[in-house]
């Protein structure tokens, strides 16, 4: 295994599908597995097959027509569910069961009802039902990140030695801060001696915004799986945004982590993701949204127009967005406005600029946005 590479686990179809109104049928989420997997994602979570004949029926038809992508099936520690993903995942090159169970002391009290030594005896026996079925086992440690370290590694040792080959740490209520979620890697990776049999996985939610930094910090303290989904998607405030966390690795080479990703394929998947499941994308999204590539205060178009590195840490091309865009508010500069003018084919020197300035302001000042049509009409009504 390359030790700096971080495998890209896409949950979108699963952790993403549970938003309320993203609900897919089979055709839509094979489409989405398949641009996935060009997108170079190394493992695809296709479904939690138990949870309905539609989600079985949609991680089947997945794992007949994905070649390289690992295809995965989520199940809770419970043999009925593992072995529906097992059959549901039969007919996959590559398949992987992923199972597991609430570690953190309120879900071992208040949802299982139970103590730490059977949920640990449950996390070991799911493991052992799972490998029966594929040697590629994941074993997610729900709530690890309100765990206690030390049960944790407990946990943690005890599933490797059953043949988990990836475990995943989630964060699941998304309330780590990222020193601490950072810290319960190390933590790991210092306190389970057979840690080095298996992959350590980030799976972060963004209840306080915090699920890329998590996952990072997660990456940079020794995980080498993110799990995420495009857009962000998922329950509550969603999961981390598979988009941030590869152009982080990208834009930050000094941490010598890197993915399989293509980058100029992120904008058009978002755009496929966004319009199947008929969840909008905020415009300020980084990386995906409309305006991430759009200037409209005059201090930084000014500064665009001379040098786009200035305000723009990536190149739009790099990740597959439309080109910049020089947006015109009243907030513009005069730099911006001749730009514009100049797109549509009107060249004006320094002093009709600042005759024409004085007329676009009144426009905008009236309007959102001021578009090419208007700066049409003034520009003609300027030259008769
Ligand atoms: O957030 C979570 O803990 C999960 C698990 C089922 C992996 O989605
Ligand atoms: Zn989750």
């Amino acid at each position: 295994m390359d030790s700096n590479k971080v495998y890209i686990f896409d949950t979108t179809l699963r952790d993403g599908e549970q938003v309320p109104g993203c609900k897919l049928n089979t055709n839509e989420k094979v489409e989405i597995a398949l641009a996935l997997e060009a997108l170079g994602v190394d493992i695809i979570e296709a479904g939690f097959p138990i949870s309905s004949p539609g989600d079985f029926e949609s991680v089947s038809e997945i794992s007949r027509v994905i070649k390289d992508a690992v295809v995965c099936g989520l199940s809770r520690a419970v043999q009925k569910d593992i072995e529906a993903a097992g059959q549901a995942l039969r007919h996959a090159r590559r398949p992987r069961i992923h199972t597991g169970i609430g570690t953190s002391d309120s879900h071992i009290r208040s949802k299982f009802n139970s103590t730490r030594e059977e949920i640990l005896e449950r996390a070991v026996q799911a493991v052992k039902w799972a490998r029966q079925y594929t040697d590629n086992v994941e074993f997610y440690a729900e709530d690890a990140g309100r765990t206690e370290n030390e049960y944790l590694a407990r946990v943690v040792e005890a599933v490797i030695r059953a043949g988990a080959t990836t475990v995943n740490i989630p964060d699941t209520t998304g309330y780590c801060l990222p020193g601490q979620y950072g810290e319960k890697i190390a933590y790991l990776v210092n306190n389970v001696p057979n840690v080095d049999k298996a992959v350590l996985s980030c799976h972060c939610h963004n209840d306080l915004g915090l699920a890329t930094a998590n996952s990072i910090q997660g990456a940079i303290n020794g995980a080498r799986q993110i799990e995420c989904t495009i857009n962000g998607l998922g329950e509550r405030a969603g999961n981390t945004a598979l988009e941030e966390v590869v152009m982080v690795m990208r834009q930050h080479p000094e941490l010598g982590l890197y993915t399989g990703i293509r980058p100029e394929m992120l904008n058009p998947i978002s755009r496929l993701v966004s319009d199947t499941m008929r969840m909008p994308v905020q415009p300020n999204k980084a990386i995906v949204g409309a305006n991430a590539f759009s200037h409209s205060s005059g201090i930084h178009q000014d500064g665009f127009l001379k040098d786009a590195q200035t305000y723009e840490i990536i190149r739009p091309d790099e990740v597959g967005a439309d080109t910049s865009k020089i947006v015109l508010t009243a907030r513009s500069g005069r730099s911006a406005l001749a730009y514009r003018f100049k797109n549509l084919g009107f060249e004006f020197d320094r002093n009709a600029i600042d005759v024409l300035y004085e007329r676009f302001l009144a426009v905008a000042d009236q309007k959102k946005e001021v578009a090419d049509e208007d700066l049409d009409a003034m520009a003609k009504a300027y030259e008769k």
